[in-house]
């Protein structure tokens, strides 16, 4: 029992407990985010008499006459001035970790009302942020600080919402005040709490399930098991191989096999429930890496398979063997690459309940309702419009949350036990369960001529996807496309292999594949410019793709192809780092926006005018915190000549957003965006001389398809993807200290829709791929079992980030869809590795082909 003060009010608190479910739970300040419970991401931060305390450690018994100030508790002024100051600097994204920002922000200008910039970053230095890379958030600080001290707020940059303009994102309020609701934040009148059972062993045959003892417990509203399940047990992004539940017979595939789902009234009582669910097993031998999965008389990941193969890609065109044959300089090198964590700060909830008509009604975070949709229906066997979906806000995804993870469950449990629920991860859960990025193990061969010149690369690649297919296929072939790097020349052979193991499986992940492959091309170039004596630079020049050039896989590339843009903006500061004697690393890339290769790739928009005489978005593309809604809105402003205040974006939902696929592969922007401006134009024919209250009722339905050719398409050129996005990114190492002091990165966006927004893209990007390069660690014991916990994984926190992120922009258009715009989610992750390890190959004079790199002060000896 204690008694102290929240935002101003005296409470008491009988049960001893943490105090993040106090205020969560019983008060429902719920700006107070649950990203660990466990003292490592600092979404939970509030003030206790003053200092930014996490929510999660201290319980309320010790908290006796405390002060507790949240997000909810500032003063009117205050969540003006940090609402302004976030959007102006462009500071919030998925903004999960956004409250707990302000509240360590708060802290510190509570008592130092003018900071150094070094003085902000470490004030947030325990408060992890997946997206922005702090930069903004840094900056969002530093202008709250000089807002208070000179009294008023000032006028915004711009508040033209027209593309191009820096406008603030759309969703700033909700998210710094705290108010807009992640899936976590809804509470139903008695709502249920779920969880699954998961397998005590990677590969193990499930004996026998005795649930009575959990059963019996009071409190328990019921287990199921597979047996339960309606419709189709198996779930899955292409291929439906995942289990919803693991049945008496069965085999598991990994750690995350789901044996039994518990509900329970209270989290409590589910816990203990879970530990009273008796599984027998039957103890199997476990495939750990590809090696042992391709080994003859492999134990099966699949027991009904022929084999641990789960994909093969082979591309070539021209021929590499010959051409690398006759090349004066060859290099062969041998690279790996690791596991990588999203850490998505959001761990994956759901909510389910019963709706009267019989139907289920679901509230999601993940990366596209509809598929969410298509997936749950089917395992509960009920036809579309009997399952709904909608997407609460998504505090990030990177492509982690494109499978199944809490969403079937929680349906399941809503359906048939007939009660509301809420299914969240623990974040151990989360780190164990979502498809990870692919290791990958690659032998890379280039061939050049004296001028450094590309005749031909060959390469193979093996990777690691776990226990499931995910994105397996897909991501592999990404890699094995865009291996060839952002060059023309014609000579080119590779082939790739995705193995099943019991390990956690791997899918999709910012870069898709790219990530892996690049650090090799981008490698091997770098060396190959030392050989000719030429600069890492100048070798990019000769070689780069430029408009009407061809790619390595036939295809001709359009005016919007802007590599050599990219590398003359960052040339004043690899030359200005190489007079100083600093050691410089260069990477280019290129990365497809939208899915390509021939697949359906649908747009869709649909634009009514309702009651309230405004103009609503409603499309099935979900924001997973890179802003969309604001991309769209702008497109509106621009192409149809609606104000600002007359639209407004609605979040993705089933039964009135049409299906604009995923959000993956860099596409909503382009795909989405050019569905919305075809909505426009049909908005237009009817808007000549009238206003939207003479509209309302009506719809404007727009769809785009980016039309592609299959790969082998039996086609001169085919065209693998409708655009290319092109980057190129420098590190340049202090001398002294011997850490990156900047970082560079130029990024041809074609169109930038909201410049402000691809900064903070950008920066993201380049910051969760220094944690790629230098820090980041997945290890996987011998039980097939992940070791990581979210506080060693190595993520990189504010205080660590180089003083210099330079992002550069740039605008080239000629793409003739979508108002010119090119995504850029994905590229700016993939060229930071191979410039970093560039980096400390000019520093120490070896070179890494492996990562993270162990020779640098980052790397934990
Ligand atoms: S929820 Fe408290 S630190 Fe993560
Ligand atoms: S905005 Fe910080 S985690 Fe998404």
């Amino acid at each position: 029992m204690a008694t102290f003060i929240v935002n101003g009010q005296s409470v008491s608190v009988e049960k001893n407990q943490k105090l993040i479910r106090f205020l969560r739970d019983e008060l429902n300040l719920t700006s107070v985010k649950d990203g660990c419970s466990e003292g490592a991401c600092g979404t939970c931060h509030v003030l206790i008499d003053g200092k930014p305390t996490k929510a999660c450690v201290p319980s309320t018994d010790k908290l006796e006459g405390k002060n507790i100030i949240t997000v909810e508790g500032l003063s009117a002024w205050e969540k003006e001035v940090y609402t302004f100051a976030f959007g102006e600097a462009g500071a919030v994204q998925c903004g999960f970790c956004i409250p707990g920002m302000i509240i360590s922000a708060k802290g510190l200008l509570d008592v130092n009302p003018d900071p150094t910039r070094e003085e902000a970053a470490f004030a947030i230095r325990n408060n992890i942020c997946r997206c922005t890379g702090y930069v903004k958030i840094i900056d969002g600080i530093l202008l709250a600080a000089k807002i208070f001290r000179e009294g008023k707020l000032p006028a915004p940059e711009t508040d033209d919402w027209q593309i191009g303009q820096r406008v603030h994102r759309l969703d700033v309020a909700e998210k710094v005040q705290g108010f807009g609701a992640f899936c976590d934040d809804v509470y139903l009148d008695g709502m249920c709490y779920g969880s699954a059972v998961r397998s005590e062993y990677a590969r193990a045959r499930v004996l026998s399930i005795d649930a009575s003892e959990a059963l019996a417990l009071p409190g328990v509203v019921g287990v199921l098991t597979a047996k339960d399940i309606p419709g189709k047990v198996m779930v899955g992004h292409i291929q439906k191989d995942q289990p919803t539940l693991i049945d008496v017979g069965e085999i598991t595939h990994y750690l995350g096999d789901s044996v039994a789902l518990v509900c329970a009234r209270d989290i409590e009582t589910l816990e203990k429930a879970k530990k009273l669910v008796k599984v027998e097993y039957e103890v199997l031998p476990a495939v750990h890496n590809p090696e042992e999965a391709a080994a003859e008389n492999a134990p099966l990941v699949f027991e009904h398979a022929e084999s641990n193969l789960q994909a093969h890609k082979y591309v070539s065109r021209g021929n590499a063997e010959e051409a690398i044959k006759n090349a004066k300089y060859v290099i062969r090198r041998e690279f790996s690459t690791p596991w990588t964590e999203h850490a998505f700060l959001e761990p994956e909830c759901a909510v389910a309940y019963p709706t009267e008509d019989g139907c289920v009604m679901l509230l999601t975070s993940d990366q596209s309702t509809h598929t969410t949709l298509h997936e749950c229906a089917a395992m509960l066997g009920l036809d579309h419009e009997k399952c709904k979906v909608q997407n609460m806000l998504v505090g990030g995804g990177f492509g982690g949350k494109e499978d199944m993870s809490v969403q079937h469950h929680a349906a399941l449990i809503a359906y048939v036990l007939k009660v509301p629920v809420k299914v969240k991860f623990s974040r151990q859960e989360s780190i164990l369960v979502h498809p990870k990025r692919h290791s990958m193990k690659m032998d890379f061969t280039m061939g050049c001529d004296e001028n450094g010149i590309i005749q031909g690369v060959k390469a193979k690649v093996i990777s690691d996807t776990g226990a499931f297919a995910s994105l397996g296929g897909p991501v592999l072939e990404r890699a094995c496309t865009h291996a060839a790097g952002p060059y023309a020349y014609e000579n080119f052979e590779i082939e790739g292999w995705a193995y099943y193991t019991n390990n956690p499986p791997a899918g999709a992940f910012r870069g898709f594949g790219v990530t892996q492959t690049c650090f090799c091309t981008e490698t091997l170039l770098n060396e190959m410019a030392d050989i000719i004596g030429i600069t890492p630079w100048e070798i990019r020049y000769r070689n780069a793709i430029r408009p009407g050039g061809v790619l390595p896989n036939g295809q001709i590339v359009g005016e919007e192809t802007g590599l050599v843009e990219t590398l003359d903006a960052v040339k004043p500061y690899y030359d200005a780092a190489l007079a100083a004697g600093d050691a410089v690393g260069l990477g280019c890339a290129m990365k497809n926006a939208g899915v390509g290769v021939g697949l359906p790739d649908w747009g869709r928009c649909k634009l009514i005018v309702e009651e309230d005489e405004k103009l609503h978005i409603y499309t099935g593309a979900s924001c997973i915190g890179q802003g969309l809604g604001t991309v769209l809105v702008q497109m509106i402003v621009s192409f149809a000549g609606i104000k600002r205040s007359d639209i407004i974006y609605e979040r993705s939902n089933t039964w009135i957003a049409p299906d604009s696929g995923d959000t993956s592969g860099s596409r909503q922007t382009m795909v989405t965006g050019e569905a919305c401006r075809r909505a426009c134009l049909k908005l237009n024919e009817v808007l000549e001389g009238k206003t939207l209250a003479d509209l309302v009722g009506q719809e404007f339905y727009g769809e785009y398809l980016a039309k592609t050719d299959p790969l082998g398409a039996e086609v001169p050129n085919p065209v693998s993807h409708v655009a290319y996005g092109y980057a190129t990114q420098i590190c340049i190492l202090d001398k002294e200290t011997g850490r990156i002091k900047q970082m560079v990165a130029a990024h041809d966006v074609g169109k930038a829709i909201n410049p402000l927004s691809c900064e903070g893209q950008i920066e993201g990007g380049v910051v969760m791929s220094m944690g790629y390069a230098l820090t980041e660690r997945y290890p996987i014991d011998e039980n097939c079992k992940p070791t990581a916990k979210y506080g060693t994984l190595g993520l990189f926190r504010a205080n660590q980030i180089p003083p210099e992120i330079t992002a550069i922009v740039i605008d080239k258009p000629g793409l003739n869809i979508a108002g010119g715009a090119i995504g850029i989610g994905e590229i700016t992750s993939i060229p930071t590795a191979p410039a970093i390890a560039d980096a400390y190959f000019r520093q120490t004079g070896e070179r890494e082909y492996h990562l993270p790199l162990v020779n640098t002060p980052y790397a934990k000896k």
